[in-house]
This record gives structure tokens, C-alpha cells and sequence, in this order.
């Protein structure tokens, strides 16, 4: 295993401890509702956005300990995200990190109560995390971020536009739109997320950070677009032609696959030159950004 890739595995012990930490226990009552909750989160997903999270609060000199609290948060809004993505209602898919989805485990009742109780269980976090070091007006900060980023200017509203969108041809900048809505929000506040984890940052800094988050954030939906036309449905852990299935508008769908893997790297590089002053302690960011577009799941 490289450095990097052993870093990578860090975080994602990291979190996932921090996680099963936060999460009520399924002997709580509710018990069925908390155990959907830890169901969907604790089941076998990359943790991409935390990862994120942590690569830039450690670009910024931030110990994984303050950072734990903040990657739970971006994790559970995601996670409640995919529980809602796959209902009937949204994408209807069966299947989600590798085994039954949510409402396919429990029912679809359970299942909007999980994402529900993980949106505000994700903002809970944020305002009581006794391991995030910084003053209240940047604590605030840091709720505002999430928030804006989970609601109808961000998560949400991609994913109206999405369901909006189904059979029709979107051009290149409604597509864009919509992708950096549904999935690029929650990965540049990932990256901000982590940069708000000190008090002072410099706005030049904090500025290309976020123009890294953002190339990178397009670039993981575009991937994530390939991906379901070229991978399986094994390895992906997901219904592999499901975007083709629901009618969805794609990057592959529009510029073709070669098209939309030419539109991935070259967000690749922008990101990459984002990080230019950084030297070595925004390796990991450039590790995260490779793996974004090279990944096969
Ligand atoms: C899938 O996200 C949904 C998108 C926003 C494309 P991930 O590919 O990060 O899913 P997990 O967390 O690894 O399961
Ligand atoms: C989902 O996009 C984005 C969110 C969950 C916010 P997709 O519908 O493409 O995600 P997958 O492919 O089901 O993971
Ligand atoms: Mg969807
Ligand atoms: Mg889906
Ligand atoms: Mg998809």
C-alpha cells in the first residue's frame, strides 16, 4: 500500500468509528428506525466526502480528532440522500452498497424517517461536537455551509432538477447545473467544511480550495454517469443502467463516452492547478482528485 493509500484507509477508519460513535444505538427505541439509520451508514460506502474533508482540514494543519465531528455530518446528510435517491418515489432502485436498500430492508416509511432523523442528526453534530476547536461564529459558519448545501439551492434542488429532467435532453450548462447541484454542493462543503475547522484562513486560500472541491465535485457525478454504463452491477454495489432505466439526462448521454471522460479530466486538472501553492501538504487533495475520475466503483 502506498503512503497515500494508507492515509486514504485512515480517514475512513476514522470516520466510520466516529460514526458508529454518533449513531444511536439500535437497542434505543425507536429501535427499528435507529437500526435503519445504521444500516444505510454503516454499510460499505467510500466515504469520498470525509475523506475530503480531512485531506483539506490537514492541508490546513487541523488534528483528525477535530475533524471527526464535521466528517460524520457530511456522511449522514449523504447517506440520508442515497436512502431518499432510491425510493419509488426518486430513482426506485433495489439495491445500495451492496445489499438491499433501505426501504427494501425495512419499508418506505422507515426509510424517510432514517433520512430524515440522519439530516438532523448531521446538524446536531455540528453544534454539539465538543472536539471542533473553534469559535461560535465559525461553528455557525460551518452549520450555515452544510445547510446550504443540503437544501433547495443545493443537494435537494439537483435533485429536483434531476427527477424534473427525466426524458428530456438537457444541454452542457442545465446539465452542469444540475450535477453541481445534486452532487458537487456536498463535496465543495465537504472541502470547506474542513477548511472552517481552523479559525483564521487566509480567503486566497479558502478560494482555491473551493475551485478544487468544485472541479472535482462535477467531476465525481460524471464518473459516477460512466460508471453506470460501463461497470457492473458487482462491483458498483448499485443497479448498474439505472440512469439509462429512469431516462436521466447524462454527461455520457449527451457528449458520449468518450465526450464526458474528456469533460472529467479536464476537470481533473483544473482542480489540480487550484492546489498550485500548496506544496506537499495538499498531497492527499491530489491523491483524492486522481482517484475521483480513476475509480471503478
Ligand atoms: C453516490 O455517491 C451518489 C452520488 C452522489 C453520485 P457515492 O459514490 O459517494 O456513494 P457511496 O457513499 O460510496 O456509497
Ligand atoms: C444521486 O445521484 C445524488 C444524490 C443522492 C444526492 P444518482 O441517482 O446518480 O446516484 P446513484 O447513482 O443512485 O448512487
Ligand atoms: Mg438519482
Ligand atoms: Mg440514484
Ligand atoms: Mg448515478
Amino acid at each position: 500500500m502506498t503512503e497515500h493509500s494508507s492515509r486514504l484507509r485512515i480517514y475512513q477508519e476514522s470516520v466510520e468509528q466516529a460514526l458508529d460513535h454518533w449513531l444511536p444505538s439500535a437497542s434505543i427505541e425507536p429501535t427499528i428506525l435507529h437500526e435503519a439509520m445504521r444500516y444505510s451508514v454503516l454499510g460499505d460506502g467510500k466515504r469520498i466526502r470525509p475523506i475530503l474533508l480531512y485531506a483539506t482540514g490537514e492541508a490546513f494543519g487541523v488534528d483528525l480528532k477535530a475533524l471527526d465531528g464535521p466528517a460524520c455530518a457530511v456522511e449522514m446528510i449523504h447517506a440520508y440522500s442515497l436512502i431518499h435517491d432510491d425510493l419509488p418515489a426518486m430513482d426506485d432502485d433495489d439495491l445500495r452498497r451492496g445489499r438491499p436498500t433501505c426501504h427494501k430492508a425495512y419499508d418506505d416509511a422507515t426509510a424517510i424517517l432514517a433520512g430524515d432523523a440522519l439530516q438532523a442528526l448531521a446538524f446536531h453534530i455540528l453544534a454539539e461536537d465538543e472536539n471542533i476547536k473553534v469559535n461560535d461564529t465559525q461553528r455557525i459558519s460551518m452549520i450555515n455551509t452544510l445547510a446550504k448545501a443540503s437544501g433547495s439551492r443545493g443537494m435537494a434542488g439537483g435533485q429536483a432538477i434531476d427527477l424534473a429532467s427525466v426524458g428530456k435532453s438537457l444541454d452542457i450548462s442545465a446539465l452542469e447545473t444540475m450535477h453541481s447541484h445534486k452532487t458537487g454542493a456536498l463535496i465543495l462543503a465537504s472541502a470547506e467544511l474542513g477548511a472552517l475547522c481552523v479559525d483564521e484562513v487566509e480567503t486566497e486560500q479558502f478560494d482555491r480550495i473551493s475551485n478544487y472541491a468544485r472541479c472535482i465535485g462535477l467531476a465525481f457525478q460524471i464518473k459516477d454517469d460512466i460508471l453506470d454504463i460501463e461497470s457492473d452491477t458487482e462491483t458498483l454495489g448499485k443497479p448498474q443502467g439505472s440512469d439509462v432505466a429512469n431516462n436521466k439526462p447524462t454527461y455520457p448521454n449527451l457528449l458520449g463516452l468518450q465526450g464526458a471522460k474528456d469533460a472529467a479530466d479536464k476537470l481533473y486538472n483544473e482542480a489540480i492547478e487550484s492546489l498550485d501553492n500548496f506544496g506537499q501538504s495538499a498531497d492527499m487533495l491530489r491523491f483524492i482528485a486522481d482517484y475521483i475520475v480513476n475509480r471503478n466503483k
